[in-house]
């Protein structure tokens, strides 16, 4: 039999099922070196249930000898470099919304601004997607993980010059990379457009910040590495080695070309943005609750079966391609295998916030966390059920895909990040946020627009399919009917934009000094000003 990428696939797929089987086999013999009791180490004993931890909740702690809530283990250096992150991510995403607005806007008033290339519909959308993929997500997850890795292991940062020049390295190479797609110079696969040779110094500038974050969990100061740091350990290894082989110039060809995209594509959001929001999301809500999640055992069967099963989902893109059937059916089953992670996580994440919706209402940033979990919980499912075939052939090639994209990279992972910034930079700073109502402003814009946006293509894109399917309709009918969803889509756009900029008012008022000190009780009282605006500065 002929060595090929779907011999490749078959076999990994066989090797992933034994693993599970053996896996769930250990946990019930109770084989593990870990129980429930583990779920408790990311509280210092005494904080155990307090309650609400928002920003500038409980700021007594505020260089606590055990520091496990981060303030004492961030010296000044590791400080700047996390903020810097944080604000060019933000800076990438003010730009890169605003580029997938004006492409929105293209696709419903299609003569406008198509006289200069780099405004042209093809040019602005792959600027969006790089933009926000690599400059805001990537750059934004890995500044959190500059954060979480050294509270989750009680230790320091290590290597943060090394992690600077990996950021600085990292805005220099996502500007060039969009500056080349501008220019119209890219590699021509989808997700894979930066050019490789800019590729290169991308590859390296995430080297610089893995390198610095192994170094710190491998000098950590906690016998058990909780939940959050096997998702992230994960992400550190799965990204580079991704990134890497998809962009080596001349490695495939062809159907193998068309193959390895797609395995990229999907896995930079199942192996690299969603280990990072999913083990955000695992630190986060039990942190800023004060109650650990429900089963420590669920969670580990969670990560393994997202390590084991979702590398080869990406090939059902493919449906109808000419890739070996069994190749893509292969992947149809491991898209189906995904239901065992995402239950897992699920079972594990709502209980938690669902059951302390006192919490949800007083904290902004655990809405967000929690509303970005959920929205896990829906994509994958959504994932997985687009990946049949019957379904498939509705919605591939429409704005439904579109849709569910956004699902994903927007109401999850952004969510989550917005959720964990809201969190992490009072502590960085020491200051409470200057603006609530811009906070408050920010989650009704982003939220009222991703319904807007997300029901607008999930509506027109399922009819825009079964007008495409139709032989007795004209194919340009199929068109004309998705105008008042793409109409609808900008609207929506347009809000999480404005959200955007009222976020990034917030962080840059934070940044230059505004904002009261976070003082002692602060925390909580600021919480509900912020969830009832009438009360603002009242407490
Ligand atoms: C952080 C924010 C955002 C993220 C992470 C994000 C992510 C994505 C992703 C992953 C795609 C590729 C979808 C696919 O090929 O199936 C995409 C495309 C697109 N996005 Fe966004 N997006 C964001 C914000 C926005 C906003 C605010 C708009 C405004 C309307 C927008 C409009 C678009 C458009 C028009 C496309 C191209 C769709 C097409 O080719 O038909 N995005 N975005």
């Amino acid at each position: 039999m002929e060595f090929t990428i779907g011999t490749l696939v078959l076999v990994s797929f066989a090797v992933s099922l034994v693993a599970l089987v053996v896996l769930i086999w250990t946990i019930s013999r109770s084989e593990m070196r870990f129980t429930q009791a583990d779920a408790h180490t990311i509280f210092e004993a005494e904080a155990r249930g307090e309650g609400l931890d928002d920003p500038g909740t409980r700021p007594e702690q505020t260089g606590s000898p055990q520091g496990r809530d981060g303030d004492s283990l961030v010296p000044e250096s590791s400080r700047r470099i996390i903020l810097f992150v944080f604000a060019t991510a933000t800076l990438w995403l003010l730009l890169g919304s605003s580029f997938g607005l004006i492409a929105s806007l293209k696709l419903h008033l299609p003569d406008w601004l198509n006289s200069v290339a780099p405004l042209t519909f093809g040019r602005m959308r792959t600027m969006h997607l790089n933009l926000v993929i690599y400059g805001w997500l990537s750059l934004g997850l890995m500044g959190l993980a500059l954060w979480l890795i050294p509270t989750i292991f009680a230790t320091r940062l290590r290597l943060p010059s090394v992690a600077m020049a990996g950021a600085v390295l990292m805005n220099l190479s996502v500007g060039a990379g969009v500056w080349a797609i501008g220019a119209g110079w890219t590699d021509g696969l989808e997700w894979l457009e930066i050019p490789w040779q800019i590729d290169i110094f991308i590859a390296i500038s995430v080297f610089l910040f893995v390198v610095p974050l192994l170094v710190t969990a491998r000098h950590r100061n906690v016998r058990h590495i909780y939940v959050t740091g096997w998702y992230y350990l994960g992400a550190m290894v799965w990204f580079p080695v991704l990134f890497i082989v998809a962009n080596i110039p001349g490695l495939h060809s062809g159907v193998q070309q068309a193959t390895v995209n797609w395995w990229f594509a999907h896995n930079v959001l199942g192996l690299w943005l969603t280990p990072l929001g999913v083990g955000a999301a695992y630190y986060l809500l039990p942190r800023i609750i004060g109650k650990p999640i429900y089963s420590y055992s669920l969670s580990l069967v969670g990560f393994w079966a997202l390590a084991l099963f979702y590398s080869q989902v990406g090939m059902h893109h493919l449906i109808g391609g000419p890739v070996p059937t069994w190749v893509v059916t292969l992947s149809v089953v491991q898209s189906i295998m995904m239901f065992v992670p995402v239950i897992a996580v699920a079972v594990n994440q709502h209980p938690l916030w669902l059951g302390n919706l006192g919490a949800f209402r007083a904290s902004i940033p655990l809405r967000f966390v929690s509303i970005g979990a959920l929205m896990y919980t829906a994509a994958s499912m959504q994932g997985s059920i687009e990946a049949l075939r019957s379904v498939s052939s509705v919605t591939h090639f429409t704005h439904y895909t579109v849709g569910h994209a956004h699902l994903g990279a927007y109401a999850f992972v952004t969510f989550v990040l917005f959720g964990a910034l809201y969190y992490v930079i009072p502590r960085l700073v020491g200051r409470v946020w200057p603006f609530p109502s811009f906070i408050v402003a920010h989650w009704w814009l982003v939220v009222v627009g991703f319904a807007i946006y997300f029901a607008s293509l999930t509506f027109g894109g399922w009819l825009q399919g079964k007008a495409m399917l139709d032989p007795t309709r004209d194919w340009m009918e199929s068109m004309e009917l998705t105008v008042p969803y793409l109409t609808g889509r900008s609207v929506g756009g347009s809000l999480m934009v404005l959200g955007h900029f009222a976020f990034a008012f917030n962080l840059i008022a934070i940044l230059v000094g505004r904002g009261a000190e976070r003082k002692a009780g602060a925390g909580l009282a600021e919480a509900r000003a912020v969830a009832a605006p009438q009360s603002e500065g009242g407490n």
